[in-house]
């Protein structure tokens, strides 16, 4: 990933949030001129991406060849064309030092506390939350989460609904951020059990807002969803949309927001509220995936069709007033979310205010396109059943996301071809069936 002549230059004395503004106002921003002893920043990173990556005010340049020799022949801890209050540090060295988690005594990482960290979305965001130089701790009752997914940091079991546990992993780790995915998730299980959905998503979300606002903890990430909309109004929908929730699922997500929104006025508790559309996808190395019981999302019941572990796969009505009949959904990579999350928490604990940002692509899909990307990503034609329209389901439902975008910096990476071609992998190779 990073080159033989890539440095982190960083000053000395830098304020660790203020840090890459800083850097971006006193440094040249591309081209540089090598022979005059000034560099290039890296074509490929972008000051905001190296800040998340390193998780700490540091800056990735590339230096040309003869200026990386000038670094080499000085040690490469100095250059003459630095300012005296800046320092040098090889790339390589400096990363391997965040990895090993010793210090070379410019910093220590910060810690978040990952809530359902064990589940799809939550176990994702660890991994990317490591990889960017922080510290992830995950708490989880494991009622829908895997212990094995846990890979980047320790695993505090709990509920929490347990205000003592939580109390004590909050005293142990003393988190400086909390992101909070655990809650039950199935729209029509909240349906059927609309007690336990209000007991896990909101007495829960309550039990953890007060444990965290009573350790001093100043950021909080909430996964929200834009169930909170109910029926679309206009699509796609922004985050000034009416939210009027159609299910318990939706309205427990909503209370929560509420609180979120007292929280910072009347607390200090500053929080990003993110609704997200359409999870899906895997990490590329398929270490983990989504794997949810019993499973009710569409890309994941549709490769275990074409995988021969299902029967077929249900599309429900085709007489919808779309391009092809079918409904419309706005698929977002895991990994994209997981980006925004770790801008999120940079975001707020650089001074960021409360706010609610929608995380989708901001282009919808049809049921019909979905299943011909997954027939083509996996070579494997599967039986499709047209049957009728399912309850409370949305023609369209699609983000509008240019405020994640100007509050974030954050844009999504990954096309539909790159969610298929990525949960594939790991459903093929995962060793569980989907019931
Ligand atoms: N998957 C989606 O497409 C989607 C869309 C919108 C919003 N969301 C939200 O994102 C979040 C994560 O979703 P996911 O798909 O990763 O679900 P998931 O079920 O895979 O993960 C949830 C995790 O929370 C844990 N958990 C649940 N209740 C708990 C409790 N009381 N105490 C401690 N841990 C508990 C579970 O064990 C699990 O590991 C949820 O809040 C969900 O509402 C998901």
């Amino acid at each position: 990933m990073l080159e033989a002549w890539e440095i982190l230059i960083l000053p000395l004395k830098f304020d660790r949030m203020k840090a890459p503004l800083w850097l971006a106002s006193h440094l040249p921003h591309k081209g540089g001129d090598p022979q005059n002893g000034i560099p290039c920043i890296h074509n490929t990173l972008k000051i905001s991406d190296t800040w998340s990556f390193l998780g700490f005010g540091g800056v990735v340049f590339s230096l040309s060849p003869l200026v990386g020799e000038m670094a080499a022949a000085r040690g490469g801890m100095s250059l003459s064309f630095l300012r005296k209050d800046w320092c040098l540090v090889p790339a390589r060295l400096y990363c391997r030092a965040l990895i090993t988690g010793s210090s070379i005594g410019l910093m220590s990482q910060k810690k978040v506390l990952v809530v359902g960290g064990a589940g799809y979305i939550g176990s994702h965001n660890c991994l990317l939350l490591a990889e960017r130089g922080y510290q992830p701790i995950v708490f989880d009752n494991l009622s829908n989460g895997h212990a094995e997914f846990v890979k980047w940091g320790p695993l505090e079991q709990g509920d929490i609904r347990d205000r003592a546990r939580l109390n004590e992993v909050f005293e142990k780790h003393k988190p400086d951020a909390v992101l909070h995915f655990a809650a039950l998730i199935e729209v029509g299980e909240s349906v059927k059990n609309p007690v336990a959905f209000y007991d896990n998503n909101v007495i829960g979300a309550l039990t953890l807002l007060s444990a965290a606002l009573d350790a001093g903890v100043k950021a909080f990430v909430f996964s929200s969803t834009c169930a909170t909309y109910g029926l679309p109004q206009q699509v796609p929908m922004d985050e000034t949309h009416p939210q009027a929730p159609i299910n318990p699922y939706g309205r427990t997500k909503f209370i929560i927001e509420q609180a979120l929104k007292d929280y910072g006025t009347y607390k200090g508790l500053r929080s990003v509220m993110l609704r997200y559309f359409n999870a899906a996808g895997a990490d590329f190395e398929g270490r983990i995936g989504e794997w949810h019981t019993p499973e009710t999302h569409a890309i994941p019941l549709a490769i275990e069709a074409a995988l021969g572990r299902r029967q077929g796969f249900k599309v429900f009505g085709d007489d919808y007033d779309t391009r092809d009949g079918t409904c419309v959904r706005d698929y977002i990579h895991v990994l994209d979310l997981a980006d925004a999350h770790v801008r999120a928490v940079d975001y707020l604990l650089a001074g960021g205010e409360t706010v609610e940002l929608n995380l989708g692509t901001g282009t919808g899909t049809t049921v019909k396109e979905l299943l011909a990307t997954i027939s083509d990503v996996s070579g494997k034609p599967f039986p499709v059943d047209y049957v009728g329209r399912r309850d409370g389901d949305s023609t369209t439902l699609v983000a509008n996301n240019d405020k994640a975008k100007a509050v974030l910096g954050w844009e999504p990476q990954y096309t539909l071809h790159d969610i298929i071609r990525s949960a594939w992998n790991w459903h093929s190779k995962a060793n569980f069936h989907l019931n």
